[in-house]
C-alpha cells in the first residue's frame, strides 16, 4: 500500500495548490477515502486468503457432527437415494466440508434419549452402520479408527462417536462391541441421566443420581475406556460429573462440543474451575458454534464466538482448545456460519484477533491428534488388564423391558436364574401385559423417529 502513502500527502503538487487549492484538497479526501477503503478490503482479503492458506497446510478436524440425524430423520438411513456431494435439509454434505477445509471429522451415532431402556442399542448400530456406509461409499471419505489414520489421511477422516452412556444399556460387553465396530469416543450422557452419570440438561428425570454423579459403574466404564483406547466425552454431562471423571480417569478427556460458561452462561457450557482441571488433565474442549450456547440467545455472529475463543485461551491456553461446532446437531448458527463451509471465517476473525499459525494449526487438528495419541498411549500402557467383567447391579437398571432369560413353561436352574435368585426378587416371569407395554413403547419410539 505504498501508492496511497503517498497519495495522502500530495506534496509534489504543491505549486499546483495554489491554483487549484479548492480542488485538490477535495482530490485528495476521495483519494484518501478511497485509500482507506482499499486498505481495509486489503486487510479482509489478506486474512481471507491467510485464513485459507493455514486451513490448506492444517485441515480442521471438527470434534462433533450430527449430520446422521437428518440422514436418518429426512432420508431413513437410504444412502442409495441420496448423493453424498449435496444433502437437502442438512447443514453437511462432501462439497460444503471440502468448501470448509475439513480434513476430519468426528460423526456423531446419537440416539433419542427416549430409547434409553428400549432399543437404544439397536438404533446405535443403526446410526454406527449409516456413518460406516457414507465413509467407506464415498471415494472423497475415509473412515478412520487411529490418529495416526486420521493425521496421515488426504481425505475427509471419519472417525465414529457415540452421544450418549444410554447408547451401551449399562453392558461393558457391549461398549466393547461398539469399539470394534470403529467408536473411538464415547459422551457418557446426552440430556438423560444413565443409571451411572448424570446430565446437563432437566429435560428428562429418569435416574436421579447418586454418589457425586458417577456410580461405582460409572467409574467402571470409565476405566475400561481408558483400557480401550476411546475418548472419554463430557459434553452433556453435568459438572459434578464431569469433574467426577476428570478425577478418576488416567487418560485425557475432552468436551467434543462445549463452550465456555464464562461468555455464556448455560449449562451445557464449560465453567473456568473445571476448564483449570481440564488442563490439568492433558484434554481437550472443542468449542460449540450453536447460537443458543454461544450468545445464550438465537442472534449471534463470529465475534461473541471468537470471544469464547480468547477467554478459554487466556484461562488455559490456545493449546488445550478445539472445534466441535454441532453442525446437524442443533438449529440456530451465528450470522455467517451457517453450515460446514464456513470455517474459514472463524479462522479470520482469530487472525484478526492476533492468533499466532501455530495457535490456530492446534486448534484446527494438532490438539485432538496429540489428546488422542496420549489415549492410544495410555491404552498401550494397560495391553496386561484384561477386560473388565464389572456388572451393574440390576437394582440400579430399569428392568422392565429387559427379558428374564428363563425359557418359557417352568423355569429351570439357569446361571441367570441363580444370579437373580440370590437377590430374591428375580422369579416374575416376564408378564403379557408387560411385553405389550413394551412393544408399545418399541412401536412409538420407531415411529417418533
Ligand atoms: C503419519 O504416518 C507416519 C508414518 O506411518 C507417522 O510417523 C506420522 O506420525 C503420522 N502422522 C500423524 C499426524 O499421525
Ligand atoms: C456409592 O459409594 C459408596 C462408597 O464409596 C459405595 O460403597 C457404593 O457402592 C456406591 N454406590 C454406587 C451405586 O456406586
Ligand atoms: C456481534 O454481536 C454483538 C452482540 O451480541 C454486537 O455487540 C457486535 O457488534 C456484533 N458484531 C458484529 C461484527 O456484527
Ligand atoms: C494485534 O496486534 C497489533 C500489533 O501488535 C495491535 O496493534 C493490535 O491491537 C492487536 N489486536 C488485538 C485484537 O489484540
Ligand atoms: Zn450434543
Amino acid at each position: 500500500m505504498q501508492d496511497c502513502e503517498n497519495m495522502q500527502q500530495p506534496g509534489d503538487a504543491h505549486h499546483r495548490m495554489l491554483i487549484y487549492k479548492e480542488a485538490s484538497i477535495r482530490g485528495a479526501w476521495i483519494w484518501w477515502f478511497i485509500c482507506t477503503l482499499l486498505s481495509l478490503l486489503h486487510g479482509v482479503i489478506s486474512e481471507t486468503s491467510r485464513a485459507l492458506d493455514i486451513m490448506t497446510k492444517y485441515p480442521l478436524i471438527d470434534g462433533h457432527n450430527d449430520l446422521a440425524v437428518p440422514l436418518r430423520r429426512h432420508h431413513k438411513n437410504k444412502l442409495s437415494k441420496l448423493s453424498m456431494l449435496d444433502i437437502p435439509n442438512a447443514a453437511t454434505d462432501i462439497r460444503r466440508l471440502t468448501a470448509g477445509h475439513v480434513g476430519g471429522q468426528v460423526f456423531a451415532a446419537y440416539v433419542l434419549c427416549t430409547a434409553q431402556d428400549k432399543d437404544a442399542v439397536r438404533l446405535t448400530l443403526e446410526q454406527i452402520d449409516v456413518i460406516r456406509r457414507m465413509c467407506t461409499e464415498n471415494p472423497q471419505m475415509e473412515l478412520v479408527t487411529t490418529a495416526e489414520g486420521m493425521g496421515n489421511s488426504t481425505k475427509i477422516a471419519c472417525l465414529i462417536s457415540i452421544e450418549g452412556g444410554h447408547s451401551i444399556d449399562s453392558s461393558l460387553p457391549a461398549l466393547r462391541m461398539f469399539y470394534l465396530l470403529g467408536v473411538r469416543s464415547m459422551a457418557l450422557t446426552h440430556n438423560c441421566n444413565t443409571p451411572w452419570a448424570e446430565t446437563s440438561s432437566s429435560l428428562y428425570s429418569d435416574y436421579q443420581q447418586r454418589n457425586d454423579s458417577l456410580t461405582d459403574f460409572g467409574k467402571a466404564v470409565v476405566s475400561e475406556m481408558n483400557r480401550l483406547g476411546m475418548l472419554v466425552d463430557l459434553s452433556h454431562s453435568s459438572w459434578e460429573t464431569a469433574k467426577a471423571v476428570l478425577k478418576h480417569s488416567t487418560a485425557p478427556v475432552i468436551f467434543s462440543h462445549s463452550s465456555a460458561y464464562a461468555i455464556c452462561e448455560n449449562t451445557r457450557n464449560v465453567p473456568d474451575d473445571i476448564l483449570l482441571l481440564l488442563k490439568k488433565n492433558g484434554g481437550l474442549i472443542m468449542v460449540n458454534f450453536y447460537s443458543s450456547f454461544v450468545a445464550c440467545s438465537s442472534d449471534a455472529n463470529v465475534s461473541i464466538l471468537a470471544d469464547h475463543f480468547d477467554h478459554i485461551k487466556q484461562v488455559i491456553g490456545a493449546e488445550s482448545i478445539g472445534i466441535g461446532a454441532d453442525y446437524d446437531g442443533a438449529h440456530g448458527f451465528p450470522k455467517g456460519l451457517e453450515d460446514v463451509s464456513k470455517y474459514p471465517v472463524l479462522i479470520e476473525e482469530l487472525i484478526s484477533r492476533n492468533w499466532t499459525e501455530e495457535e490456530l494449526a492446534g486448534v484446527l487438528r494438532l490438539n485432538f491428534l496429540k489428546v488422542f495419541r496420549k489415549v492410544e498411549k495410555v491404552r498401550d500402557d494397560m495391553l496386561h488388564i484384561l477386560p473388565s467383567e464389572v456388572e451393574i447391579s440390576l437394582s440400579e437398571v430399569n428392568e422392565n423391558c429387559r427379558a428374564k432369560l428363563v425359557p418359557p413353561g417352568k423355569p429351570s436352574l439357569s446361571v441367570l436364574e441363580v444370579h437373580q435368585s440370590s437377590r430374591g426378587n428375580g422369579n416374575t416371569p416376564l408378564r403379557p401385559v408387560k411385553a405389550l407395554i413394551c412393544f408399545i413403547l418399541l412401536l412409538i419410539t420407531v415411529t417418533l423417529n
